[in-house]
């Protein structure tokens, strides 16, 4: 690795509003992107500091990216990473931004089967976990997106996906049956990094912090 690449912190976020709602918390750290990725194609971007970069992924890949520690840092949805399960790295801040909720959605008007339940999910481990904690069989069916629809079409009883205003679900005729718990954005590091970074990496999460409003 180059030394420049092994003094430089990067910092892993997804285009969307984790990015939107993170660029005010790093501006306090002098952290301010020279692209805007909603317009440029550009995956790594400059910053007003010369040590730090962002990396633009997807959401669901951040915490595998700092995991590994292809990033430093990242900022991603507790749902995500309860998903990913948080090996190899920690959870530094809770950002208090992209809040929502984990929930089990499906009709008013029919109760789950009392048998297996079939649930359809980008948040397999989740879901998995979920339902047999509570002793309910179930069988999960991985999706990419769109979850509101598989009830609609049979092919689930109800979904596992993160509610906000609940308006999705209603305009596709479905309501909130069970709350799993609340996300909001967390501000993670790779393990390594925390080590050989420590004093760099303290410093931006004093900044980052002190812009935090709950
Ligand atoms: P991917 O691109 O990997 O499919 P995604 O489309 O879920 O991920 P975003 O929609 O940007 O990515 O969501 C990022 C995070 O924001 C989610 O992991 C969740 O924590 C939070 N989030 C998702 N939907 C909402 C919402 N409607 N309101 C508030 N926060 C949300
Ligand atoms: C997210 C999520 C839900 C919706 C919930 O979708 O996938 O469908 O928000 O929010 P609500 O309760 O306020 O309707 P998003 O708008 O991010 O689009 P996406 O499908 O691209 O993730």
């Amino acid at each position: 690795m180059s030394e420049q690449a092994h003094d430089t912190i990067t910092i892993a976020l997804s285009k969307g509003r984790i990015f939107k709602e993170t660029i005010p918390l790093l501006k306090a750290a002098g952290i301010e992107p020279l692209d805007d990725p909603e317009t440029s194609r550009k995956l790594i971007l400059d910053t007003t500091r010369d040590d730090v970069k962002i990396v633009i992924i997807r959401a669901t890949d951040v915490p595998t990216y700092v995991q590994y520690g292809a990033a430093d840092l990242g900022v991603t949805g507790k749902d995500v990473l309860m998903e990913h399960g948080g090996e190899g790295l920690y959870e530094l801040l809770d950002l208090h931004i992209a809040k929502c909720k984990l929930m089990v959605a499906g009709f008013a008007d029919r109760p789950l089967p009392k048998g297996t339940v079939h649930v359809a999910t980008k948040f397999v481990n989740c879901a998995r976990a979920y339902f047999a904690a509570q002793g309910q069989q179930a069988e999960i069916i991985k999706l990419y997106g769109s979850m509101e629809l598989a009830p609609l079409v049979g092919l689930a009883d109800c979904i596992v996906d993160v509610v906000d205003t609940g308006g999705t679900l209603k305009a596709n005729g479905l309501v909130p049956l069970q709350h799993m718990f609340d996300v909001s954005s967390r501000l993670v590091v790779n393990k390594a990094s925390m080590k050989t970074r420590h004093e760099v990496i303290k410093s931006m999460l004093r900044h980052i912090e002190s812009a935090v409003t709950t």
